[in-house]
């Protein structure tokens, strides 16, 4: 019935930030309906490879689910579940853990980021194993494409060589040479203290990140209090070069507008900070006070997410299962 099958999730450790909404969940909504089965989970068992207070994770995950049907997600287009509610995804992700090899896992750019610095011994097992899990959450659906953020690209790549080395170790073409989907303006969200660093729900700085369910005042503060130089705006994009601070407000206003970056500078070309920031928290505002409107309706009735949730959960194991089975039967299980 469809060509492409879309996979993707965002760990529930924390609330949304901008840089979730638009390099993950307006994306996904996107791609829901144009002939597209469209996959989307609350990774919770990502979100355990560090500790997670039991409480504020049930709270979380219940948020997350609110904040991908407030942006438009539609159940009756997608499939939304938690990702343990899916058993084989933890059980295509142990004979995951025997066909990648330590030293792939060893050079994945994220795990040497978040233990430099710190013990590595400390860190848990699961940090170190996620992304096979993760290539377990794609490819247990055969999933075609993954839209995610940049910073996710290096996992999907070991995704892909996974999926080779179990084809060719039982000489089977049976898993798919996923492809990562990384388009549009906002594919990695600066912080807005720090045009080095990814925005991210982790940051210890909440200055650094717009929230989704920040305030109208909240947001327009933080997008005032941004860092950026004192120089006018150029007329294109390419003029930005080495200026990580403006280039990375001209995209998120290029990605909230739907407007190109070049269209965008079109506009303010000539013009300082001081006219540009009060239009992008303008738009900001414009563009998130529905969702989290809707969030905090939606949160009014947890009973009701879950049963979404259960739904598309039974819909999702009902394609997981047989893959998994096959896979069982491939190995000699
Ligand atoms: P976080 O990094 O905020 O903890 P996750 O790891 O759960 O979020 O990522 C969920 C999705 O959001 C992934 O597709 C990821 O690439 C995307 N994402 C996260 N942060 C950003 C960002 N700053 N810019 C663009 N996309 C992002
Ligand atoms: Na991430």
């Amino acid at each position: 019935k469809f060509t492409q099958r879309v996979f993707s999730g965002i760990q529930p450790s924390g609330g949304l930030t901008l840089g979730n909404y638009l390099g993950a969940i307006k994306r996904f909504v996107e791609m829901q309906g144009q002939g597209i089965e469209t996959i989307y989970c609350m990774v919770d068992m990502h979100a355990i490879t560090v500790w997670q207070d039991p409480e504020a994770l049930k709270r979380q995950t219940r948020e997350l689910a609110a904040g991908y049907l407030a942006a438009g997600l539609d159940p009756s287009k997608s499939i939304l579940f938690n990702q343990s509610q899916v058993s084989a995804h933890a059980e295509l992700g142990w004979v995951f853990n025997c066909v990648a090899r330590m030293g792939w896992m060893n050079r994945m750019t994220q795990w040497k980021d978040k233990t430099s610095g710190k013990d590595a011994e400390k860190s848990s097992l699961g940090l170190f194993a996620y992304p096979s899990l993760m290539a377990a959450d794609i490819l247990v659906y055969h999933a075609t494409h993954v839209p995610v953020g940049e910073d996710q690209k290096q996992h999907v790549e070991l995704t892909r060589d996974i999926a080779a080395k179990f084809n060719h170790d039982y000489k089977v073409d049976f898993f798919p040479i996923t492809n990562p989907v990384i388009e549009g303006s906002a594919t990695r969200v600066m912080s807005l203290r720090d045009g080095t660093k990814k925005m991210s729900k982790s940051d210890p700085s909440d200055a650094s990140r717009i929230n989704l369910t920040d305030e109208a005042d909240t947001i327009a503060k933080k997008i005032k209090k941004a860092k950026t130089d004192a120089e006018p705006l150029p007329d294109s994009f390419d003029a930005l070069e080495g200026r990580a601070e403006a280039k990375n407000l001209v995209n998120i206003y290029a990605a909230l507008s739907g407007m190109t970056k070049d269209a965008v500078l079109g506009e303010f070309a000539g013009q300082g900070f001081g006219a540009f920031k009060p239009r992008l928290a303008d738009l900001a505002v414009a563009s998130l006070a529905p969702i989290s409107t809707e969030m905090s309706r939606l949160m009014q009735d947890p009973a009701e997410i879950d049963r979404i949730l259960g739904e598309g959960a039974d819909k999702a194991d009902a394609i997981a299962r047989p893959i998994l089975e096959k896979t069982y039967d491939i190995v000699g299980m």
